[in-house]
């Protein structure tokens, strides 16, 4: 776990997170099985000799190309109010690994007021055996609702410096994005969709990618693309991830994992997430967590955890009952006025021949129960968003209930041929998606376009005081 972020506020200085998350550690030992079985020093130490020619950076001066730092993205920490986390690669190995963080200010001279970071390092044998050198860091005792400007680097060999803005310790109005399946093409044609989104909510606080964020999880490649097609808007605004079935994907010559439906190596190298997932699931740490965020909790779960039979070995078992324990847990503890939450397989799918009647049995009761406001989803490659729904049946705007949407950001298509047609009140295929939603006190507005901007569906969900929502299914933001 990592420890507790701290909430001190305004004379708070930058700390360092050490990485003692032991999902983490078993991901490190399952590094170094891997390394010995794919590692070739030959290649690497090639690899590493190609990348570290001096070249220019931006300021003129001579830097040495291995150390320059690659795929900066930022995941939400588990205090978005005090703190942000950060990861990055490197072509050879770094000796000072860390980070810089100062308050973002209208002029250059910023640097007294630069805290240094130290990171954690480790190395990550890719899928075509090259060695990945890898890190990560939280900024902590950041101020709340404060921007920030941070690099990454060794001390010689920097990022540029990226602007983020924390969170507000309680409830102000903010936007966040929502992407489903990114999975192929990442980067010739999810860009569009990313670039599209960021441009119609540039301040968003943080950006939920409903799983399948790769084809082939294992595959380095497509995590490359990843971070081409999100660049500097990862580096801009906090990722909050939930892991697809694709997103487990390992060599077919790999061992078999000790837990083949959490989510491959290559994409907890690429985010730092918040490990406030099951305690005694903690493989599960970084794709079951939540953050809270000026009065919304957003939870991800492992929906492959989830499948539609019931486990038959008893780690699966221990994860599945943790899972959905912790989530019982974070659903009745949750302080917040609106509950969100992300995962990937469809409760309500709008695929032919797909249902997921087990995962729709387990949750359902539990999101009507806790009169959970939205669910996120994809996996199901065309959008279906439905009217608001408890016990399977669309209900009365006023009465309790959830609403359910399946979208997509990549560009692979599956027809809507829904089994749940009749709960649906917006529907598409064939189109590339993003979703914007603004939550301003009472009000939650979403709205979904598509890449060339056309409003594709909108909705809102109305509190009162006691916290009761109405839905107002024709509200065109
Ligand atoms: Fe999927």
């Amino acid at each position: 776990m990592n420890p507790p972020e701290s909430k001190s506020a305004s004379s708070a200085q930058p700390s360092a997170t050490v990485e003692t998350n032991p999902s983490r550690r078993g991901f490190l030992a399952s590094s170094a099985l891997l390394g010995a079985l794919f590692f070739s020093p030959a290649r690497a130490v090639a690899a590493v000799a190609e990348a570290a020619a001096p070249v220019a950076s931006a300021t003129g001066e001579k830097t040495v190309a291995a150390a320059l730092p690659q795929r900066v993205t930022l995941s939400c920490a588990a205090d978005m109010a005090h703190a942000v986390s950060a990861t990055w690669r490197s072509a050879g190995p770094l000796t000072s690994a860390q980070g810089q963080i100062a308050p973002l200010t209208a002029g250059p001279k910023f640097e007294a007021a630069v805290q240094s970071v130290p990171a954690e390092a480790f190395t990550f044998e890719t899928d075509s055996g090259e060695t990945a050198y890898q890190y990560n860091l939280t900024f902590n005792g950041l101020n709340p609702d404060a921007q920030y400007c941070f690099r990454v680097g060794d001390g010689q060999a920097w990022s540029e410096w990226n602007t983020v803005q924390t969170a507000l310790d309680k409830p102000k109005p903010f936007s966040f994005l929502y992407f489903g399946d990114v999975q192929t093409d990442i980067r010739a044609q999810c860009s569009r969709a990313v670039r599209t989104a960021f441009r119609h909510a540039p301040d968003a606080r943080f950006m939920v990618c409903a799983g399948d964020l790769v084809n082939r999880g294992h595959d380095d490649s497509l995590w490359g693309e990843f971070s081409d097609a999100f660049s500097f808007i990862a580096a801009t605004v906090p990722c909050l991830p939930t892991p697809g079935n694709h997103d487990t994907k390992r060599p077919e010559n790999a061992p078999e994992p000790e837990a083949p439906y959490t989510a491959a190596p290559a994409y907890h190298a690429h985010f730092h997430l918040p490990a406030n997932g099951p305690k005694n699931a903690q493989i599960l740490n970084g794709e079951a967590y939540y953050v809270d965020c000026q009065g919304v909790r957003v939870i991800s779960l492992n929906s492959n955890v989830f499948d539609d039979d019931a486990p038959t070995d008893a780690a699966h078992k221990q994860a599945w009952d943790a899972q959905l324990a912790w989530l019982e847990e974070v659903l009745a503890n949750n302080p917040n006025r609106w509950t969100v939450v992300t995962h990937h397989h469809p409760i309500y799918s709008t695929s032919k021949g797909r249902d997921n009647a087990g995962l729709r049995s387990l949750l359902r009761p539990l999101y009507d129960k806790y009169k959970v406001d939205l669910v996120l989803q994809g996996h199901d490659h065309s959008y279906g968003r439905t009217h608001k729904l408890a016990g399977d049946q669309i209900v009365d705007p006023a009465a309790p209930g959830t609403i359910y949407v399946v979208s997509v950001c990549g560009p692979k298509m599956y027809p809507f041929k829904p089994k749940f047609e009749s709960l649906m009140a917006a529907t598409a295929s064939d189109k590339q998606l993003f979703q914007v939603i603004d939550v301003n006190g009472d009000t939650l507005s979403y709205t979904s376009r598509s890449i060339d901007g056309q409003l594709v569906d909108a909705f809102q969900l109305k509190k009162d005081a006691s916290g009761a929502s109405t839905y107002l299914p024709s509200a065109k933001a």
